[in-house]
C-alpha cells in the first residue's frame, strides 16, 4: 500500500438517524497511518456517530469514507471489523460471553481457524491485560473499569489497523489510565493508528499530538491538541472547559505574572511556581 494514502478520509460525510436528528454535517478529515488523534466535543456532538460510520455500523446518508483507499461501501461489516476494531462508550453492549476467557476466544475465533493459534492468543491476552486471575469469572462481575479493560483486550486481541477507543478514561484510576496510553502508544509505534474520543482536556492536552474538535454534528477545529484545547474562543464554542493549567496561566497573568508560552502540563506548571515563589 502507498504510504502516501491517508488511513481513514471521510469526504463531506452526512448522517441523519431515522428519528430526523442530523448528527454529522459535512465532516471531512483525514487521518494517517500511525496517528494518535483524539476526537472531542461534548454531549451529542456527533463522536459516536462519527465512529459508527467508520466500521459501516451505519452507513453515510451522504458523502463518501475511504480505508486504505477503498471506499468503505464496497466492504461488509464483517470485512470491515477485521481492519477497525471500536472499544465502545458502555462496555455492557460489547461483552456477552459466560467468562472472561471465552469473550477473548470467541472474538479471536471470528477471524482465525487454528485452534491451537486462538489458544496461544488467549493466553497471551489475558497475561497481558492481567486477566489470568478472572479467566474463569463472568464478565457481568467485573468492575466498570475491568469490563472497559476486557472491551479492549477483545478487541485488541484480533490485532487490528485501526483502534478506536471512545471514552477510555471515563471511571478509569490513573493507573489504568496509564496501562491504556502505553499501550496504545507502543501499538502506534508498530503502525496501528489510534483514534481515542474523550472529554477529558487534561489528558488529551498531554498525551494526544492531534485533536479533532467537534460540535453540533461539525468539525470545529482539526490540529495540534495543545494549540486548540487552550483556545479560549474554540474551547468556549465547543462549549467545553479549558486545562486547567491554561484557567490558571489566565488568572497569574491577570495578576501581572508572566508565564511561558509553552506550559501545559500541571508538573511544569509546579516547577513554574516553585521558581517563581523561589525567586521572591
Ligand atoms: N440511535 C440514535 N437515534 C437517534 N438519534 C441519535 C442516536 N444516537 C445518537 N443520536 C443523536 O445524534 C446526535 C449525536 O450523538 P452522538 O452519540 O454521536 O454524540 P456524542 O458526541 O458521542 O455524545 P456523548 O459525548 O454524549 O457520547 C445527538 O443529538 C444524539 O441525540
Ligand atoms: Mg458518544
Amino acid at each position: 500500500m502507498n504510504g502516501k494514502i491517508p488511513k481513514i478520509v471521510l469526504d463531506s460525510v452526512n448522517y441523519t438517524y431515522p428519528s430526523g436528528t442530523k448528527a454529522l454535517l459535512d465532516v471531512n478529515l483525514n487521518i494517517n497511518k500511525s496517528e494518535l488523534v483524539g476526537i472531542m466535543g461534548k454531549n451529542g456532538a456527533g463522536k459516536t456517530t462519527l465512529i459508527r460510520t467508520l466500521n459501516g455500523l451505519i452507513r453515510p446518508s451522504s458523502g463518501r469514507i475511504f480505508i486504505n483507499g477503498r471506499n468503505i461501501n464496497d466492504q461488509s461489516i464483517a470485512q470491515l471489523s477485521k481492519k477497525i476494531g471500536i472499544i465502545f462508550q458502555n462496555p455492557n453492549h460489547q461483552l456477552f460471553s459466560n467468562t472472561v476467557y471465552e469473550e477473548i476466544e470467541f472474538s479471536l475465533k471470528s477471524i482465525y481457524n487454528e485452534k491451537e493459534l486462538v489458544r496461544k492468543k488467549i493466553e497471551e491476552t489475558l497475561t497481558l491485560f492481567d486477566f489470568q486471575r478472572y479467566r474463569n469469572r463472568s464478565p457481568l462481575n467485573l468492575s466498570g473499569g475491568e469490563k472497559k479493560k476486557l472491551a479492549l483486550a477483545s478487541i485488541m486481541c484480533r490485532d487490528p489497523e485501526i483502534i478506536v477507543f471512545d471514552e477510555p478514561t471515563l471511571g478509569q484510576d490513573a493507573k489504568e489510565i496509564e496501562f491504556f496510553i502505553n499501550l496504545l502508544r507502543k501499538e502506534q509505534k508498530l503502525g496501528k493508528t489510534i483514534i481515542i474520543i474523550t472529554h477529558n482536556v487534561e489528558f488529551t492536552i498531554e498525551f494526544i499530538p492531534r485533536t479533532i474538535l467537534m460540535s453540533n454534528g461539525k468539525i470545529l477545529a482539526d490540529g495540534p491538541s495543545k494549540n486548540i484545547l487552550t483556545n479560549e474562543k474554540i474551547i468556549e464554542q465547543a462549549s467545553l472547559i479549558l486545562p486547567q493549567v491554561s484557567q490558571f496561566k489566565i488568572a497569574l497573568n491577570k495578576l501581572g505574572i508572566k508565564t511561558p508560552d509553552n506550559l501545559y502540563k500541571e508538573d511544569d506548571m509546579i516547577d513554574f511556581l516553585s521558581t517563581y515563589l523561589g525567586s521572591k
